[in-house]
């Protein structure tokens, strides 16, 4: 059982690199089973969910090839359309755009519902309207989520709620459909348009992606690609939050500054300073923040994924704060462990209310899922004393080396394996 150990209260200091985008990578990589011959994938993550997205294709028959640590070569040809269980497709919600992929490619697809950080209710509707109105049959059985098609026929969907999956979804099975598909309400963050991106550099013709209509004629054939995936928008927001939160000046570097406005708007409307180059974001922090207010929305709004890291530097700014989750009906999951290290916080179902307290104080805390673990990271860095945080394998999912960049920056962090007290016997008998 892997934990971090964190004494708090260093200052961060030097320059960071962000990794390739965990959401985009995750799309792309089923992307390639569409194409009709190998795609080489550049700037991909060192992070579980790659590792088990990879696997997935693997077992199916494709050929992956790791050309360096983070360029992968997948050859698609020999894939075989074969159902993802639930032993896999628990581990990461993402397993959803097999769907679209398989779909899109044999006309079948058989993968279990899926699994991810439970944020609260997390329906499939929109992905299944989707798939419905490009004329497959879709049938939920024993937990397995069964489409088929005799062929597939471009349509015009709406959703009716704003979904980056079904989103992602309904591109990759419209893809090589029959004539036009039009997705309004469509999700516009950053990894939906690196998806249209990467298609688009195999040959598909999407347009629109970015925006809240996207415009997708069926080709017959997608070729092989290079593609090199973008930075990931909320590992560069956690950096940022942390540099904040400790009260430092860091430079963080393979940013994508435009994506980033919505955290930067809302670090500078508390106190921090923010500094933008192309590339690069310099984040200086404060002495003294204050409070604010802060509502979740799809892109290009405040992203939820960013919702528990922004609370953790909240917990120490004066005065109230008021952070409203619009997306997810149970993303708070993380205040307990907050309140262990000393923060005021209140919550009243969507709606928390952080008082801001004068110092965090270090304490063992566990991640209840992946941005909540980088929220606990976040709060331990700058709290007073050590800190334990268990159950890190939800971080790993999404941040790569989290604490080697840490490390880099000064920070006192190390990852410990220790056994599982619940597999030792003495502890086992007394259970
Ligand atoms: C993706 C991201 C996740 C992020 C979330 C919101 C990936 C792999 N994950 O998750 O990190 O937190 O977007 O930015 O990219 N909904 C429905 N019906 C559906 C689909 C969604 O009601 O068929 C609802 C959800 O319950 C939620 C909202 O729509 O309330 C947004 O969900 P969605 O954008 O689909 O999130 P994910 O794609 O699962």
């Amino acid at each position: 059982m892997e934990k971090y150990v964190i004494r708090g209260g260093a200052k961060l200091s030097g320059e960071v690199v962000v990794s390739g985008a965990k959401n985009a990578v995750v799309a792309i990589i089923p992307a390639t089973i569409l194409s009709d011959e190998p795609c080489v994938i550049e700037n991909i993550p060192n992070i579980s969910d790659v590792t088990i997205t990879l696997q997935i294709m693997q077992e199916m028959g494709a050929k992956i090839r790791m050309l360096n640590k983070t360029t992968v070569e997948i050859d698609p040809r020999s894939l075989m359309n074969m159902s993802i269980p639930y032993e896999k497709a628990k581990l990461m919600r993402a397993t959803t755009y097999f769907l679209g992929t398989l779909l899109g490619r044999f006309h079948s697809a058989h993968v279990s519902m899926p699994g991810g950080c439970n944020l609260g209710d997390r329906p499939i509707d929109q992905h299944l309207k989707c798939f419905s109105a490009l004329g497959a049959q879709c049938e939920i059985d024993g937990g397995m989520i069964n489409l088929r098609a005799d062929k597939l026929v471009g349509n015009q969907i709406f959703f009716d709620k704003n979904s980056v999956g079904a989103t992602i979804n309904g591109i990759m099975a419209a893809v090589k459909a029959e004539g036009l598909t039009v997705i309004e309400n469509a999700a516009k963050e950053p990894h939906v348009v690196d998806l249209a991106n990467c298609l688009n550099s195999m040959g598909a013709d999407i347009i629109g992606a970015g925006t809240d209509v996207i415009k997708i004629r069926g080709v017959r054939e997608l070729h092989g690609t290079t593609y090199s995936v973008i930075p990931d928008q909320i590992e560069a927001g956690t950096f940022m939050a942390a540099a904040a939160a400790t009260r430092s000046n860091i430079l963080i570097r393979n940013v994508i500054p435009k994506h980033l406005e919505p955290i930067t708007n809302k670090l500078l409307k508390i106190g921090v300073q923010v500094e933008q180059y192309d590339d690069a974001v310099r984040v200086i922090g404060g002495d003294n923040y204050v409070g604010t207010t802060i509502k979740t929305q799809p892109h290009p709004g405040f992203p939820t994924d960013m919702q528990p890291q922004m609370s953790a530097v909240l917990t120490c700014a004066k005065g109230a704060s008021m952070v409203t989750e619009s997306i997810f009906d149970n993303r708070f999951r993380y205040v307990d462990e907050l309140r262990r290290m000393g923060a005021n916080i209140s919550v009243e179902g969507r709606v928390a209310v952080i008082e801001g307290v004068e110092r965090l104080k270090g304490a063992p805390v566990k991640s209840t899922d992946l941005r909540a673990g980088a929220a606990l990271i976040v709060a331990a860095l700058s709290a007073e004393g050590t800190s334990e945080i268990y159950d890190i394998f939800h971080v790993e999912r999404g941040y790569e080396n989290m604490e080697i960049k840490l490390r880099g920056l000064g920070a006192d962090i190390r990852k410990i394996n220790e056994p599982d007290p619940v597999s030792d016997p003495v502890v086992k008998k007394a259970i």
